[in-house]
């Protein structure tokens, strides 16, 4: 049987973030991951880092590369009704930006980092349950290696997505869920072609949302809205450029470069809440406790947000015996979640078309971006969520 201070499940982003900011407030901590290392290193999330995620990333010593690669933009153009206008963070929000760095890369320098000197970090280890959440010492059962092992831990922390198993440690009789599933998914698409914009660009059109993102100067990252149940394999890469030119189309100056496309894939979008974050000794994380569609990027940042908050709390409790900002947990991050789920609800709704959509909601959403455009307070209000609000 193993022991140890905080027993973190899942290894993606928030799990390794936490191990990291642990290890360098020297509190122990496992980690136990049920994918491999490549699939952790692989797996397409979106590209966005707030300003409080690099600076993060930066302190706690996984930004070298993210310095050096890292790709910063000082703002995003909204396109509707045949026109784009720009939305300038530093300017609207007193110098904050986004930086481009995929989350697959984020994952990579961390791995990296746990492997070379931070705690254990186990892959293919699948966690079976969470036990005695409400006593001094959760544990942890799990399989690795063909082995049924258990770890016994002072907290234990889900970091381990939406799909995990952590979630199920809060009796259902005490949690809270709010969710909503929207009526249309996106079709990402990666192609090596350097992108044909220097900055994101958001756009509304009569056929739909489209996204052009990036991941380097040589890789563009698309989207296209498509209806739920979309199979990748009915979109051709002709057919994908063809409704990607309509979608972007303006008048004036403005070409859609096109290249390889080298990987497709269609991602639901959903809103998802769990309350509380905290039941005893168990901590959700990420997206174990909340799910944000993607328009908007919050997914990664609002996980950072989260074991930021966490870090912190253990480290008080270590240095004082305090367990005042561990109490505090759920309702510290629930305050941002929520934040962060009404921006990318509003972003979301504003941008896309609903099959069911009306001429008149089409007006509500050309009137709304109108005002963005036409008013520095709505563009800062726009601004501020997007370039992601100081944590506490
Ligand atoms: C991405 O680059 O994958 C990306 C960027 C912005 C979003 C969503 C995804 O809102």
């Amino acid at each position: 049987m193993h022991t140890t201070t905080v027993g973190i499940i899942g290894g993606g982003p928030a799990g390794l973030l936490l191990a990291r900011l642990l290890h360098n407030s020297g509190i122990d901590c496992v980690v136990l991951e049920s994918r491999d290392r490549a699939y952790v290193e692989q797996r397409q999330r979106a590209g966005i880092l707030e300003q409080a995620t690099v600076d993060v990333l930066r302190s706690s010593g996984a930004g070298e590369r993210l310095d050096r690669e890292g790709i910063v933009h000082d703002g995003i153009e909204l396109r509707f009704d045949r026109r784009g206008h720009r939305i300038d963070f530093p300017g609207l929000t007193g110098g904050r930006r986004v930086w481009i760095y995929a989350q697959t890369e984020v994952c990579k320098d961390l791995i990296a980092l746990q492997l070379a000197d931070g705690a254990p970090l186990l892959f293919e280890a699948q966690v079976h349950s969470v036990e005695g959440a409400d006593t001094d010492r959760p544990v942890i059962r799990y399989t690795h290696e063909g082995r049924e092992q258990t770890l016994t831990c002072d907290y234990v922390v889900g970091a381990d997505g939406f799909h995990g198993v952590a979630r199920s440690a809060i009796p259902e009789s005490l949690k809270r869920t709010y969710e909503r599933v929207y009526p249309y998914s996106w079709l990402g698409i990666l192609a090596d072609v350097p992108p044909s914009c220097d900055e994101l660009i958001y756009a509304h059109s009569p056929r739909g949302f489209a996204l052009h993102s990036m991941r380097s100067p040589t890789v563009s990252r698309l989207y296209l809205q498509v209806p739920n149940g979309t199979d990748p394999a009915d979109w051709s890469d002709e057919r994908i450029w063809d409704e990607l030119d309509a979608r972007f189309a303006i008048d004036g100056d403005w070409k859609l470069e096109r290249g390889p496309i080298t990987s497709k894939a269609v991602l639901p979008m959903r809103s998802f809440v769990t309350e509380p974050m905290r039941y005893g000794r168990v901590l959700l994380a990420g997206d174990a406790a909340h799910i944000v569609p993607p328009t908007g990027a919050k997914g990664l940042n609002l996980a950072a947000a989260d074991v930021i908050v966490l870090a912190r709390a253990f480290a008080r409790l270590k240095e004082t015996g305090s367990a005042e900002l561990l109490d505090a947990y759920s309702d510290t991050c629930l305050r941002r979640v929520w934040r962060a789920e009404h921006f990318s609800y509003f972003m979301t709704t504003t941008l896309h078309t609903d099959p069911d959509q009306s001429p008149f909601d089409t007006r509500l959403q050309i009137s709304q971006l109108d005002r963005v455009a036409a008013s520095p307070h709505a563009a800062a209000e726009l601004a501020e969520n997007y370039a992601g609000l100081p944590i506490g």
